[in-house]
């Protein structure tokens, strides 16, 4: 539910993406938390009392029926939780390799994520092997910009001997290790023993936060039927209000923003870190796309594009991530290797670059971006960042804006 009108402080707004291996328990561990809690409307609550099966607390997340039928999360959901200082907005990404762009899709939403682990026999080694998510998933946190992490050891009940405290500290050593390597700094990361089956230590995940209530409603799908087309997104800076003329990249077309609306709620002003949708006119649906930015058409319309690190060779074509957009791109030129740590050049127009090697480069993007993951193959080939932007001249085709900024 929303807050109250009369509400004298504005709460803090806070995404956190619950991410980790398959079948790690992001969704049992959730959803349970939402059903102690008193999340669920009465008829879910009757359904899921009645499913003996062990993904009963899984599928207040997990709702589509391939969902429920391979056992496994497919899209994000959200789940809105409100607490004396907090409104949080709580993304289950699924773990599964094969959905990674949704997993990418809540992970750039979010300010903070929860790495799920499983310490059971067998699955915290799977989930940090080679072919594991464990570590791609903490990786891709760190480079969608997400620095709060909280470590949650999870199947603590499955451990040899039950709650074994040594098989907790021996999955926090591994799982401390990756993350130093990524660029998070363990001594920051909580690390918490729970067994979201059995509902185990929330107190431990949750007391800091004070949780107290939590609504019932998902926010999916993205767009409301029947009222013009309504987007939906993160603010990332300024504010939206209603009566706003906005303008999206990189198609360059405009709308006034009519409504506002966070978790079926009208808004008349939405803040940094809001999840809103927002209803336009004259736009049609088909015109917008994943990805796409919307901002101030006075002031500071979005800009389109370029430059980034990346680890490759010229010509080669991932699929980048970046905000909510997953596009395929070609990497059009390689300027310069550089030094990794200095920033030094080390090499101008490399032909090849290696795994760890890092450069400067050229590619356009259709959309704004600061940071950016590719993959290729199903695995993350390379991260980066944006280092620069161009605005596309207004009235150039995105053909011409591309030439121009090659022959530079
Ligand atoms: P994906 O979203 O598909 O990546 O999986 P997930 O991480 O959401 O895992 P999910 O919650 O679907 O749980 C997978 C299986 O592990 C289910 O059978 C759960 O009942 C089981 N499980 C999850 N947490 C625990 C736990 O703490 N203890 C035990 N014993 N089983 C658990
Ligand atoms: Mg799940």
């Amino acid at each position: 539910m929303g807050e109250p009108e009369s509400e004298p402080v504005r709460k803090i707004h806070m995404n956190i993406v619950i991410i980790g291996h398959v079948d790690s328990g992001k969704s049992t561990t959730t959803g349970h938390l939402i059903y102690q809690c008193g999340g669920l409307e009465p008829r879910l609550l009757e359904k899921l009392e009645a499913a003996a099966s062990s993904f009963k607390f899984a599928w207040v997340l997990d709702k589509l029926k391939v969902e429920r039928e391979r056992g496994i999360t497919i899209d994000i959901s959200l789940w809105k939780f409100h607490t004396r200082r907090f409104s949080i907005t709580i993304i289950d990404a699924p773990g599964h390799r094969d959905f990674i762009k949704n997993m990418l899709t809540g992970t750039s939403q979010a300010d903070a994520a929860v790495l799920m682990v499983s310490a059971a026999p067998g699955e915290f080694e799977a989930g940090v092997s080679r072919q594991g998510q464990t570590r791609e998933h903490a990786l891709l946190a760190y480079t969608l910009g997400v620095k709060q992490l909280l470590l949650c050891v999870n199947k603590m009940d499955l451990t040899e001997p039950p709650y074994s405290q040594r098989r907790f500290e021996e999955v926090v050593r591994g799982v401390s290790l990756y993350l130093r390597r990524i660029g998070y700094s363990p001594a920051a990361v909580p690390c918490v023993p729970v067994s979201g089956w059995a509902g185990e230590n929330w107190s431990a995940c949750c007391g800091d936060y004070g949780l107290s209530t939590v609504s019932s409603d998902l926010l999916f799908p993205c767009l409301l039927p029947g009222i013009g087309t309504v987007p939906v997104g993160k603010i990332e800076t300024g504010i939206l209000k209603p009566g706003m003329n906005i303008s999206f990249a990189p198609s360059n077309l405009s709308a006034e923003v009519r409504t506002i609306e966070m978790h079926h709620e009208p808004l008349q002003v939405a803040f940094p870190g809001y999840n809103v949708g927002f209803n336009i006119k004259n736009i049609a649906v088909k015109n917008l796309r994943r990805g796409h930015v919307a901002g101030n058409s006075r002031s500071d319309p979005p800009v389109i594009i370029l430059n980034h690190p990346g680890f490759i060779k010229a010509g080669y074509s991932p699929v980048v991530d970046c905000h909510t957009a997953h596009v395929t791109c070609q990497f059009a030129e390689l300027f310069e290797k550089i030094d990794r740590r200095s920033g030094e050049k080390l090499e101008d127009n490399p032909s090849v670059l290696k795994s760890g090697d890092s450069a400067t480069a050229t590619k356009i993007f259709n959309f704004i971006s600061g940071r950016f993951a590719a993959r290729d193959l199903k695995q993350t080939v390379a991260v980066g960042v944006i280092k620069s932007v161009e605005k596309k001249p207004v009235g150039v085709t995105r053909k011409q804006a591309q030439k121009a900024l090659l022959i530079k």
